[in-house]
């Protein structure tokens, strides 16, 4: 399941709640104001702005804006208002992103030059020191593929009756984490290259706190429920066991200290901030356990159809929402984390 053959990929749980993007546009606007050296981006009269897994829209134009706006304004307050730069805007997401709807959707008064950029964000995809400020979010622990250890038999990594690493064996989860670690490494070097000294980066990223278990991360709850779905479906012969042994979901719920540790390894990037965004809800069990079988079938529905087909998506939803119904507890036990990185691209 390599990248230019997966599907669209939604998030499997993206809070709908507004807490999460206020927080994230606050935090946005002061790490501009706060960290943003102007003399560090000015010697182009371009200011390059690069959205990392884009995806559709709208969220990515809400967000280009929300930059643009704040450098105009940190120009403004050092009394450069003229000239202000040129803004160009790059939005990354897979090939099989539908670019077309996209640029369809363009709000009508953009202040900016758009071009659209293929291809997996863990390769290189710009010029050396061309971009001043690169942002990514919910789009990072998307691994680049599933581990090849948990699909082979003969591994002790093989995830057999499982679809996730949350609840496996410790090989599973070695083999996902040590995927992440090299992921985060290709991801940082390439920015590291492509981003101008000084320039920064925000990632917004859903994670597990420090400490807690992979298996109490509610993220991971969810992949487990789906899994007990398809095993269940298999039990009753309407999937081929097999197939739920060779399906695995390439996503990686890392912690601070992991994200912290890739950082570090790669050395190109001081980390200006890093905080927890408020996820206040205010649904009630049973709305929640809709909200999240919606997003979880928006997030998973491509990958479900290439391994099962078509046919078993209502069904596999359907006890899938069932079942958060009767485990209603995990709202309350499962830890949820996203997390708010900043990071400056150190001086050479
Ligand atoms: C949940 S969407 C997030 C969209 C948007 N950034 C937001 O916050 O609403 C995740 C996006 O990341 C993209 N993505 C995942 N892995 C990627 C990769 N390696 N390279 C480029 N895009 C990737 C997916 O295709 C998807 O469009």
């Amino acid at each position: 399941m390599g990248p230019p053959t997966t599907p669209q990929t939604h998030e499997p749980h993206k809070p709908s709640e507004k807490s999460v993007s206020d927080a994230a546009k606050l935090l946005l606007n002061e790490a501009i104001a706060d960290k943003l050296n102007i003399k560090d981006v000015s010697s182009s009269k371009t200011f390059r702005i690069a959205d990392l897994g884009c995806s559709l829209g709208p969220n990515t134009f809400f967000v280009v804006q929300n930059i643009l706006e704040g450098v105009e304004l940190k120009y403004q307050s050092q009394g450069l208002n003229s000239p202000t730069p040129e803004f160009q805007v790059f939005f990354n997401d897979h090939a099989s992103n539908d670019f077309n709807t996209l640029f369809r959707s363009l709000p009508v008064d953009k202040q900016y030059y758009v071009a659209g950029v293929p291809g997996s964000f863990y390769s290189g995809l710009f010029p050396c020191a061309s971009l001043h400020f690169v942002h990514s979010s919910f789009a990072l622990h998307w691994l680049s593929k599933v581990p090849k250890e948990v699909v082979e038999k003969s591994s002790p990594a093989w995830n057999k009756g499982r679809i996730h690493y949350s609840n496996a064996g410790n090989e599973v989860v070695k083999a996902y984490s040590t995927q992440y670690a090299m992921d985060m490494g290709c991801f940082l070097h390439a920015r590291a290259q492509e981003m101008v000294c000084g320039g920064l980066m925000v990632v917004i990223v859903p994670a597990r706190p420090n400490k807690v278990p992979h298996s109490q991360a509610i993220a991971n709850l969810m992949f487990d429920i789906l899994g007990s779905c398809l095993m269940d479906m298999a039990k009753k012969g309407i999937v081929e066991e097999e197939k739920v042994d060779s399906f695995n979901i390439p996503i990686y719920y890392a912690s601070p200290q992991e994200l912290e540790a890739a950082i570090y390894k790669n050395g190109y990037f001081s980390i200006e901030r890093m905080e927890n965004l408020p996820c206040v809800t205010t649904h009630d069990n049973l709305s929640k356990a809709k909200l999240f079988a919606l997003s979880m079938r928006a997030g998973m529905e491509g990958f479900i159809k290439e391994q099962f087909g078509p046919e078993i998506v209502d069904e596999l939803f359907d006890s899938f929402r069932k079942k958060l119904e009767e485990a209603s507890s995990i709202y309350d036990s499962g830890k949820a984390l996203y997390l708010f990185v900043l990071l400056k691209r150190k001086i050479n």
